[in-house]
């Protein structure tokens, strides 16, 4: 199956004085999904935004909103980002005893599920879910903060996965992910690329996210 390649730039390095700005911006430049972090200063050492501000993005928004939770007891928002508007929800693997329950209440809602694993959580962590998920999402960078550097190390767990989810299953990486690292994102079998940094330093928007698009499709597996 030649697996699409989508581009998901993260919200979090937005200018969040003018976020609907960028937010079109975004979608102006060939955005296929924005990525939304949402952190709670608990699972990880930041606090981000809600379902109050993802309901703003929904108002504006013509493309699916990738929301990502780095928060604990995920169980306890699916319901308002589910009714903030969120087209797809990712939780962390290390943030709950048992993943396959919230990916059924998610999906029931006719919104894609997927599941997370930061940088130091095995491929096996996953062996139960693998097949039960919408897509699987590899950390490269330790969650928390965007403008990290790109961690190689995590390429083997993503061929891992590549290979123990089903084909249907979406791969996506987040963090630390340029035009110059993204091929061998592609190469580990990451279809669906997070980028914050690359995107919105760039000086050619639409330039920087038809690039990360052509070199990992180019490299794909
Ligand atoms: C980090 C977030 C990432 C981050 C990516 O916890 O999950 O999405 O914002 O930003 P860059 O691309 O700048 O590393
Ligand atoms: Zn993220």
């Amino acid at each position: 199956m030649a697996r699409e390649v989508k581009i998901s730039p993260s919200l979090l390095s937005a200018d969040m004085s003018k976020l609907g700005e960028d937010v079109r911006r975004l979608q102006d430049a060939g955005a296929d999904m924005l990525h939304v972090d949402v952190m709670d200063g608990h699972f990880v050492p930041n606090i981000t935004i809600g379902p109050f501000v993802v309901e703003a993005i929904r108002k504006i928004a013509a493309i699916p909103l990738d929301v990502h939770l780095m928060i604990t007891d995920p169980d306890k928002y699916l319901e308002p980002f589910a009714d903030a508007g969120s087209d797809h929800i990712t939780f962390h693997i290390e943030a709950v005893e048992e993943a396959g329950g919230l990916i059924k209440e998610i999906q029931s809602k006719n919104i894609t599920a997927g599941i997370c694993v930061s940088p130091d959580t095995p491929a096996e962590a996953l062996a139960d879910v693998a097949g039960d998920v919408d897509m699987i999402l590899v950390m490269s960078v330790y969650p928390g903060f965007g403008g990290q550097k790109f961690m190689e190390r995590v390429l083997p767990k993503t061929e891992a996965l590549r290979a123990m989810a089903p084909e249907r299953v979406n791969i996506e990486i987040d963090g630390g992910i340029t035009a110059d690292n993204v091929a061998r994102a592609g190469a580990a079998g990451a279809n669906v690329i997070v980028a914050g940094t690359a995107v919105f330093k760039a000086d050619d928007m639409a330039a920087a996210i038809e690039q990360l698009r052509t070199n990992c499709r180019n490299a794909l597996k």
